[in-house]
């Protein structure tokens, strides 16, 4: 039976009637949609509409309908099914009778979609949550046993000051730290029960809704039941932390890319996730870092696809809000499948330690180091870039380093050096400088890779605390 032809004298145009369902991807939701249907039927009991025993008939119809769905994929292959509201009220209605068309009373599809997507990206938030912190576990322990391994930073892609690669990769992991902290926002928002809000105006029957949101784990219920039934700001603002996710990636993955090429030689591919080409021999390709860069444009594309389809919608439900979903699901499914491979990715690559290290002392990496010398010795920060500055001309016309000037013609340059120059421009030294909290000397990337793990360790805590609380 459809959910409401009462009014209708002509069926459906066959092709619109195909066209129009969801139930091909809002199967997904159909864990969500039970436990939501289960706390109804609770709250119809409460309110005197339900019997017992019909209520006891519909939970366990509902929980057999979940254990069917689970064992046997087929039974979700329903050519009739509308959307996953329908589904669930055929299948009840053919398990248990009449008595599965009682669980509709007083509440209207509108406010169940709303509840069920917001099951659904509260539970891929803990789980999305879950694998950062196990991303940024990754890079804290390469981090660690990389020790004091030096490599190039760049600034405008050109050589800039030698850093730690355990300070490198550590950056990474403040984008990941940032972003599961942007996704614990969002779910504190999102953690709201629209159960109750009916189609627009609120359920027309008395229902407990604090009973409904405790149940299913909500803080409360939502405060407005128009808001309620048209609000998707939750599935807009987490696809755009989502996004975030993917651009930090594609960053990552860029830039490993270009470490990888020959031209840099900083690392080597890993076999197991790079392929080879069809036809010249020699090649090993970067392939899951490209596949990481590239999905960044489909998990961006299905932000902007979620902001326009709510641009410029009346209040309250319109069935243009059904587009949402397909977007919503996309980019959790394409973030969650791509973590762990990018975690896999960075337990397996080998660093080139000796040419980033090479790399990290030439090409003036310490020229900032040395007009510190000269800054500490009393000569103005200006002059001293200058003089510096001189220099390097010097060496780019001999083709050598700052360190191979001999002390008499830098001393023609500024007679404020001496023989200790030559000490403060060691690599060690350089990387000493920087001796600031969240600088590159060595003993403060131990700090910084100590703080991380204590980091890690309170999102693991909070993840945990969630999943124990969890209720759908
Ligand atoms: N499949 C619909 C959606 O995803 C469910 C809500 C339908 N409500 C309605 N009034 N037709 O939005």
């Amino acid at each position: 039976m459809k959910m409401w032809s009462g009014r209708f004298r002509q069926p459906l145009d066959s092709e619109f009637e195909r066209w129009q369902r969801s139930f091909d991807f809002d199967r997904r939701l159909l864990r969500y949609e039970l436990a939501a249907s289960a706390t109804h039927a609770r709250a119809l009991k409460n309110a005197g509409v339900l019997s017992a025993d019909e209520l006891i008939s519909i939970l366990q119809g509902l929980e057999q309908i979940g254990e069917r769905a689970a064992s046997e994929p087929s039974f979700l292959d329903d050519g009739e099914a509308e959307d996953v509201h329908h589904f669930v009220e055929k299948q009840l209605a053919a398990l248990i009778g009449d008595a599965g068309y009682k669980l509709h009373s007083g509440r209207s599809r509108n406010e169940q979609i709303a509840t069920d997507l917001r099951l659904f990206v509260r539970a891929t938030i803990d789980h999305l949550r879950h694998d950062l912190g196990e991303l940024c576990c990754t890079l804290i322990d390469r981090a660690e046993r990389t020790g004091d391994a030096a490599m190039p930073a760049y600034t405008h892609l050109q050589k800039a000051e030698p850093v730690l690669v355990a300070h490198w990769l550590l950056a990474y992991v403040e984008m990941f730290l940032r972003d599961a902290g942007r996704l614990a926002d969002c779910r504190k928002r999102l953690n709201v029960c629209p159960l109750g809000s009916g189609a627009v105006a609120g359920a027309t029957l008395a229902l407990d809704r604090g009973f409904m949101a405790e149940t299913l784990g909500f803080h409360r219920p939502t405060a407005n039941s128009i808001d309620a039934t048209s609000d998707r700001d939750f599935a807009l603002e987490f696809a755009n932390v989502l996004s975030l996710v993917s651009l930090h990636l594609s960053r990552w993955a860029e830039e490993t890319i270009l470490f990888s090429s020959q031209e840099y030689g900083f690392l080597e591919l890993p076999e197991a996730y790079s392929t080879g080409s069809s036809a010249m021999p020699q090649k090993k390709n970067p392939d899951l870092l490209e596949l990481v860069r590239g999905k960044c444009g489909r998990i961006l594309g299905n932000a902007t696809a979620l902001m326009v389809s709510v641009k410029s919608l009346p209040l309250a439900y319109n069935k243009d809000l059904q587009e949402t979903q397909e977007p919503l699901f996309d980019s959790a499914a394409t973030l969650l499948a791509m973590l762990p491979l990018v975690a896999g990715w960075i337990k397996s690559v080998e660093f080139h330690s000796e040419r980033m290290n090479q790399v990290a002392q030439s090409g003036f990496m310490n020229a900032w180091a040395a007009a510190t010398y000269l800054v500490r010795r009393g000569v103005p920060s200006r002059l001293a870039h200058e003089r510096i500055g001189k220099a390097i001309q010097i060496c780019v016309e001999r083709n050598c380093e700052l360190q191979d000037l001999p002390l008499h013609e830098l001393q023609s340059v500024s007679p404020a050096f001496s023989q200790d120059f030559y000490d403060s421009l060691t690599l060690a030294s350089v990387l000493e400088m920087h001796d600031v909290p969240g600088g590159t000397a060595p003993a403060r990337v131990r700090q910084a890779i100590d703080a991380a793990r204590k980091r890690i360790e309170s999102l693991r805590e909070e993840v945990h605390a969630h999943e124990t609380h969890a209720h759908a």
